[in-house]
């Protein structure tokens, strides 16, 4: 039977990807302790999640007003750490729990991500996966060496050649090259470790890499991009997408055509999951998570969203008023998230929205139409998704740590489990085994 992929909107910061989370009187103020990333990867491997992922960004949201004041004071996202290595305090304390970071092919280099998530792989055993990004903002620029952010569609040229060097690099050694005859001395045959010479547009990489294969060969590819480019890349490239999706219909519709855009770049469709990120308030019955959510959907503030709005479009809304119609330059201009921009257009019924109206469409910095619910309640919305086939499992969003996981570990897995929509256990060692999604074979370097 079909079974629902399970994973873990996680953030090495001071809040969830809810920035007034900080503020929830539940919500742990050790967020960047190994104590704290230990626990939540022991509640997440309790309710058997598939992967817990880690997202990033280079930069605190320092766009609105062009100042990092009103982020610091406000607990905006503003202590963001590396997600790799808060991803290994999280996996030294598990043993089946997938482990994703996300690492930006804007700014780093191929050679050096492909070794980070080997590496990562080989010390989980074969948990690892890669959350392949673009980057969306000049903060970002600016604290990586350049001034702007590159061009939109450029981002994802470069990102093409980027993945043709990391698998070029992870191909590299194949499945039994290592020999290891300490009797004649012989550690690995050299006709099968392999020197990429990768000369391109973008990059320039040589080898031979110098780590070998993982159990599961190596790591999965995570993709999220929401623009038509960003699409079209996840569908050549990602093993597991991220989306958003606004209703069932939507994504019944999208999730379709995704799944054909992967068959028709040749790849195997069943082999490529799709979980669309969702918050859930759980609890043990629906008027107690009706209390719960009452008490999250105070927290945020118009402060928040202004500044997440600012910093996913690349864009200063502090210079304009709340009722003031963005020009069609404006709206031209915009080389971040342009997903978000094109969902308030078509919300909001007009070419011109305001700033107002990007507030409320975007639903920027408060939890995006949560599922709020007893087990019943929760689970029977997730399980209208995943069985009309609108996606192959979630992404759970959190509106404060570690209770958002809590919740849905005791209170709702026990309800899918019973409906057989949720396995009962781990079938394997490694990430891929879990969530199906087979290891691929090494590049025959003869042809
Ligand atoms: C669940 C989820 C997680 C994401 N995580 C990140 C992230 O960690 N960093 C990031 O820059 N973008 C993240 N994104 C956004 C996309 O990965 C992508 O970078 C963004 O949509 C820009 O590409 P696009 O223009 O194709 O949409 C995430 C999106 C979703 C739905």
């Amino acid at each position: 039977m079909r079974q629902m992929t399970f994973v873990a909107f996680l953030q090495a910061q001071n809040c969830t990807n809810l920035a007034s989370s900080w503020r929830h009187p539940e919500s742990r103020t050790d967020t960047w302790s190994p104590a704290y990333y230990r626990h939540l990867g022991n509640v997440l491997e309790r309710g058997k999640f598939h992967l817990g992922f880690f997202d990033d960004r280079l930069s605190m949201p320092d766009m609105y007003g062009r100042n990092h004041a009103h982020t610091v004071q406000n607990g905006i996202r503003c202590v963001k750490m590396d997600p790799v290595t808060t991803l290994t305090v999280m996996g030294m304390a598990t043993s089946r729990l997938g482990l994703g970071a996300t690492y930006s092919t804007t700014y780093y280099e191929p050679f050096h991500v492909a070794r980070v998530f080997q590496t990562l792989d080989l010390m989980s055993e074969g948990r690892a996966a890669w959350n392949v990004v673009t980057s969306l903002n000049d903060g970002e620029a600016q604290n990586m060496g350049q001034d702007k952010v590159n061009e939109h569609d450029l981002r994802y040229d470069r990102a093409d050649e980027f993945m043709e060097v990391v698998l070029g690099h992870w191909d590299s050694w194949e499945d039994d090259a290592i020999v290891q005859d300490k009797s004649i001395g012989y550690f690995a045959d050299p006709e099968k470790v392999h020197r990429l010479d990768h000369d391109g547009t973008f990059f320039k990489s040589r080898g031979p890499f110098t780590v070998p294969r993982s159990p599961q060969g190596h790591p999965m590819i995570i993709q999220a991009g929401q623009s038509g480019r960003g699409k079209k890349f996840g569908a050549r490239w990602g093993e597991l997408i991220f989306l958003n999706y606004p209703n069932i219909e939507v994504g019944k519709k999208e999730y379709a055509e995704f799944k054909s855009d992967v068959a028709n770049m040749g790849r195997d469709p069943e082999h490529v999951k799709i979980t669309p990120a969702i918050y859930t308030v759980a609890a043990a019955t629906k008027s107690e998570a009706e209390d719960k959510y009452a008490l999250i959907d105070k927290l945020p503030t118009e402060g928040d969203a202004l500044s997440l709005l600012s910093e996913a479009l690349n864009f200063d809304f502090s210079v304009k008023g709340l009722d003031d119609p963005f020009t069609k330059e404006e709206l031209d201009s915009i080389q971040g998230l342009q997903a978000i921009r094109d969902r308030v257009i078509e919300l909001s019924k007009g070419p011109n929205p305001t700033v107002r109206d990007f507030i409320k469409y975007s639903q920027r910095g408060r939890p995006r139409d949560p599922i709020v619910g007893g087990p019943k309640e929760v689970a029977d919305k997730l399980e209208e998704w995943f069985v009309e086939r609108a996606c192959d499992g979630f992404v759970f969003a959190a509106s404060y740590t570690p209770g958002s996981y809590e919740d849905i570990v005791d209170h709702v897995v026990p309800e899918l489990q019973k409906r057989g929509l949720y396995h009962k256990d781990y079938s394997g060692g490694t990430l891929r085994e879990n969530v199906g999604v087979p290891v691929p074979t090494v590049r025959n370097w003869n042809k």
